[in-house]
Order: C-alpha cells, then structure tokens, then sequence
C-alpha cells in the first residue's frame, strides 16, 4: 500500500479524502489542534517514519523550509502552487537533491475529459486563440490572512492563481515552454481600502490606500503563432458577472466556452497517481512545465492591467 504525508490541512484535508479514495495511507501534519493531525510538525515526528510522498499545502512563504526536512523520508515531494519563492530556489532545490522528484501542483492540468475532448477539436480544426479566465467580481479572501500579505503569499491572490491558468495553458498546447515568444506579464494592486473591508491588516495599504497585494494579473504570449492569454483578477470593477472560463477559438470561427468552477477532486487524484508513477525518464520531460511556470510567475512587473482585462473579456 502506498503511503503519502500531508503537511497543512486547509485544502490538505481534501489531499486526505483524495489519497485514501486512491486506497494509500496517509500521514497528516498541522499544528492546529483542532485539525487533529498524526502529528504537529515534522521535527517531532520520529525518524524512521517514511513515505512514498509528501504534498505540502501549507501557506506559500512555508513551502521550501518544509521540503528541506521532508528529504530524508520521501523521493516525491508535491508543492502546492505557486511552488518555491522564485524559480531560482526551486532549480536550487533540485540541484541539491537530485534523486528527489519535486512536482508542483497542478490538478487543473489534469481535468482529463474536458481537456481531451479540447485537444481533439483542436487536432481537427486548428486553433487560433487560448484564454484562461479567473475573474472574481466581488470575492474578497480571507482579510488579514497569510493570502493577502504579500511577502507571504509570494504576490498575491491573482499571481498566486495564475499557475493554475498557465498550466491548463501548458495542458491544452501539451507544450511546457509557453514563453517561446515574447510574453507579457503584469500585475496590478488595484483593492483599495473601503467600505467593504474594515480590517487593516488585509495586507499593507500604500499612502493612497492601495493594499500592497497584487490583486489583478495578465499574461499574453503567442506559441507557434497561437494567442495566448491568462488573465486571474480577485476584485473587478465594471464587469456583469465572475469568470471562470476557458475560451478556445478555433480556426473554423467556433470558440468552445468550458466553465471552469472548482476543480474536481477526480483532478486531484489523477495527478496524484501520474506524480506516484511517474518514471525519472518521464519526469526529465515534466521538470520544464514547473520551471516554465515559476520562469513566468518570476517575470510578473506591476503594471496597470484593468484595460487588458476588459479587453480580453469584451472579445467574447
Ligand atoms: N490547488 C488548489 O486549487 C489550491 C486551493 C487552495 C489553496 N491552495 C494552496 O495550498 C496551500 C495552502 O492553502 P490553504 O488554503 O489550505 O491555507 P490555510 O491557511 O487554510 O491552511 C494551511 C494549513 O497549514 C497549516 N500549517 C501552517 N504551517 C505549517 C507547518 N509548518 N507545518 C504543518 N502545517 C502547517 C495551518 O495550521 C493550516 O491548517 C497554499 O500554497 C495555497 O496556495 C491550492
């Protein structure tokens, strides 16, 4: 029986549901009583407790001291988004420890039927345009929390989402380096202080009460001449509804429109397994998609986005 070690348990305790639903055992880690984990962290749990996995879902700023110990007791560390500070720590880590396989998380990745069922109207008709959009209208996250301090949650809610467009991007083209061509990368503090949100430790507000929290972000880049844009915002003005989208426009004038929502804990099983499986030749080939997506997430400048958002959702 495989065993797998889930450190946090916010979205961790679906990891839980999701492991022991594939028949593995699990190990759970958290400090919070309440949650009732095996144990409170890794530095008490005794040496000789091994696994054949570790998903880290712990807040971003937590995740490389976290695999740093979690070395010694497993080959397969998983990261949740946005994966390590920058892709310089990340490719660190690897060099370190090369007969770890570390794998970010990318269970939108591995949303099998919608994406086949994509990719084989693209082997049939051609595509001229991807865009993945993750548009919050009015959702505001938790204020105060780890989410909306920046030097904590490595950028923001948009950046932060933006691994998981980038690689249903990756998925639809099965093409790591999306960055082939010139790219563009912004993001934008846009979420002013108001009558909505009364807590002032929802991030740090600059002296026009901006919180220092890149709260909308936009990525465009062509591949092989295919458009494609990635836009996550949390709080959007002026716009009729939430979008969680993606949009394919195909060459014969049709766009196929999926509507995201949550990802399916299917998802997350699949990509479980695939990451459990997964043989070093295959995982020589799989290495690009992580290391292309913090390469982007790295290359994020601030830089008004409101435009390009609309824009890109006018074109609907
Ligand atoms: N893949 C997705 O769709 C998805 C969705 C939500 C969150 N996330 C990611 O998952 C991670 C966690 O997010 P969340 O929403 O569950 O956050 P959260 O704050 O709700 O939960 C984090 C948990 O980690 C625990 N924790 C903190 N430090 C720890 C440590 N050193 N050792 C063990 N446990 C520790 C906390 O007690 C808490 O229970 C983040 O990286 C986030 O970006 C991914």
């Amino acid at each position: 029986m495989k065993t797998i070690c889930i450190v946090g348990l916010g979205i961790g305790q679906l990891y839980k549901n999701v492991a022991e639903s594939l028949g593995w055992k699990t190990i759970t880690v958290d400090p919070n009583i309440l949650l009732r984990a095996d144990y409170r962290d890794l530095l008490t749990m005794p040496d000789d407790v091994k696994f054949d996995m570790a998903v880290i879902c712990t807040p971003n700023h937590t995740h490389e001291p976290i695999a740093r110990l979690l070395v010694k007791r497993t080959d397969k560390i998983v990261v949740e988004k946005p994966g390590f500070a920058t892709l310089q720590h990340w490719m660190k880590f690897q060099k370190e420890f090369p007969k770890v396989k570390l794998f970010m998380v990318k269970n939108n990745m591995y949303r099998v039927p919608e994406l086949e069922y994509i990719r084989e109207s693209i082997r049939d008709y051609g595509v001229e345009s991807i865009k993945i959009l993750w548009i919050n209208k009015n959702r505001i996250p938790g204020a105060g929390s780890w989410f909306t301090t920046k030097e904590l949650a490595y950028g923001g809610v948009s950046v932060d989402l933006m691994p998981h467009a980038l690689s249903v991007a990756q998925a639809i083209l099965r093409e790591p380096n999306i960055t082939t061509d010139n790219f563009i990368a912004r993001c934008y503090q846009a979420y002013t202080l108001n009558d909505d949100v009364f807590d002032t430790n929802y991030g740090n507000s600059n002296p026009d009460g901006v919180y220092d929290v890149d709260d909308q972000a936009y990525f465009h880049t062509y591949v092989y001449g295919i458009s494609v844009e990635c836009i996550t915002a949390w709080k959007v003005d002026n716009i009729a509804r939430d979008y969680a989208e993606w949009h394919i426009k195909l060459k014969n004038g049709f766009t196929l429109k999926y509507t995201a929502g949550l990802c399916p804990e299917e998802a997350y099983a699949a990509m479980l397994d695939a990451y459990m499986l997964m043989t070093d030749k295959k995982y020589q080939e799989y290495i690009e998609y992580d290391r292309t997506i913090h390469h982007i997430i790295d290359s994020f400048i601030t830089n008004p986005v409101i435009d390009l958002i609309h824009n890109a959702i006018d074109e609907n």
